[in-house]
């Protein structure tokens, strides 16, 4: 008996030595790096590319990199949950000691698509990974980012190294990897197809799932739908004015108890144009008004929203 306890024993101190070992690993080695395999890529920018690029951008990237000086030098992730740890986001500007100063175009593109930076490291999930999108406004983006844009002029600003915690560098080994480099062109349905169009603005384009699904961590990258409680909402985040307070993300399927069921269209562009409710009350952040957003793009947003499954979530908005 006392034999077979003090083998127990053994196990026992050897299995916690192992987890203990495996964690400081974790802890000490931080977020992991891989191979990288960018794409022989140019983008030939013309002023319509650039164009659209910009409003691009301002949907997708200009509310994290832009600073309250106008430019792309970055700053600190004020609405990052403290069990992340702490992020700044990067400068991005023509300084030649911006983070995008070295990046070619392939380089830029396989970031963007894979969420691994060209030193190979993985850019963990604070920064948005692109897989879906068209090539087009892949390169639409690439194309703004080395245009004359006056928030694009050189900033020498320097931010901060991320402060990863032990989650996220766990997250960023068993949860979020690397996603594959497409194999074929990606392109978007045309706008006058408006279901497919909105689908491609929600899972592909402006990203409104992972915000409005259950969860950053259970979202589906590859396979939005697939995301628990997709567009359901009820994800906690906080608001970046004052990075306490806790707003959830409103349940945005047809359903009438708990969704926008009882909305018209019109309420609807008004609310994702505008940050505006029907009733009047203002969206707070971190949902930002899409003023960049056609009305015909919230349109089709609207006529695919019809056709997701309705989840019944009541939502504690706080009101
Ligand atoms: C939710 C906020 C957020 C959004 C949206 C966002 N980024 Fe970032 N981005 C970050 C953060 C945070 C970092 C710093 C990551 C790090 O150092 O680990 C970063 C880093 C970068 C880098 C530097 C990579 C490197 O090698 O250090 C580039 C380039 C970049 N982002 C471009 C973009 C572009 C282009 C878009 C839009 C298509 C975009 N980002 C959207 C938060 C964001
Ligand atoms: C960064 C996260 C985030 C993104 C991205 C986002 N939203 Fe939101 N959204 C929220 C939050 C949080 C709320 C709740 C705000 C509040 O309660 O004041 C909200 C509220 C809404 C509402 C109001 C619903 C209601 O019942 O009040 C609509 C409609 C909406 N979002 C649609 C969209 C659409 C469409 C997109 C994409 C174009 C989108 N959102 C992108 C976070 C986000």
């Amino acid at each position: 008996m006392k034999k077979l306890l003090k083998i127990l024993g053994l196990v026992l101190g050897v299995l916690v030595l192992v987890v203990l070992l495996g964690a400081a690993t974790i802890q000490f080695s931080g977020i992991p790096s891989y191979d990288t395999n960018p794409p022989d890529l140019k983008v030939v920018p013309d002023s319509a590319s650039i164009a659209e690029g910009k409003r691009l951008a301002t949907l997708v990237c200009n509310h994290c990199h832009l600073s309250t000086a106008g430019k792309l030098e970055g700053k600190k992730m004020t609405d990052l949950p403290p069990a992340f740890g702490a992020a700044w986001t990067a400068n991005i500007t023509h300084s030649p000691n911006s983070r995008l100063a070295a990046y070619t175009d392939g380089e830029l593109a396989y970031l963007l698509r894979t969420g691994v930076k060209r030193d190979g490291k993985y850019a963990p999930p604070w920064m948005p990974k692109f897989p879906l999108l068209s090539d087009d406004d892949l390169h639409s983006i690439i194309a703004y980012l080395r245009s004359d844009a006056p928030e694009l002029e050189a900033s020498d600003k320097v931010q901060p190294a991320p402060k990863p915690s032990f989650l996220v560098k766990l997250l960023c080994r068993v949860a979020f990897k690397p996603l594959p480099y497409p194999e074929k062109p990606i392109m978007a349905p045309p706008l006058t197809d408006k279901v497919a169009y909105g689908r491609y603005l929600i899972d592909a384009k402006v990203d409104c799932y992972s915000c409005h699904s259950a969860d950053f961590k259970t979202v589906n990258i590859l396979e939005p739908e697939k995301s628990e409680g997709y567009l359901g909402g009820g994800n906690l985040l906080l608001s970046p004015e004052d990075g306490k307070t806790v707003i959830f993300s409103a349940n945005i399927t047809m359903d009438k108890e708990t969704g926008l069921g009882d909305w018209t269209e019109e309420d609807f562009i008004q609310a994702v144009r505008f940050a505006r409710r029907p009733d009047g009350k203002p969206l707070r952040q971190p949902m930002v008004p899409f003023s960049a957003l056609s009305d015909e793009e919230a349109s089709a947003i609207w006529a695919y929203l019809q056709t997701v499954p309705k989840i019944h979530n009541e939502v504690d908005r706080g009101w």
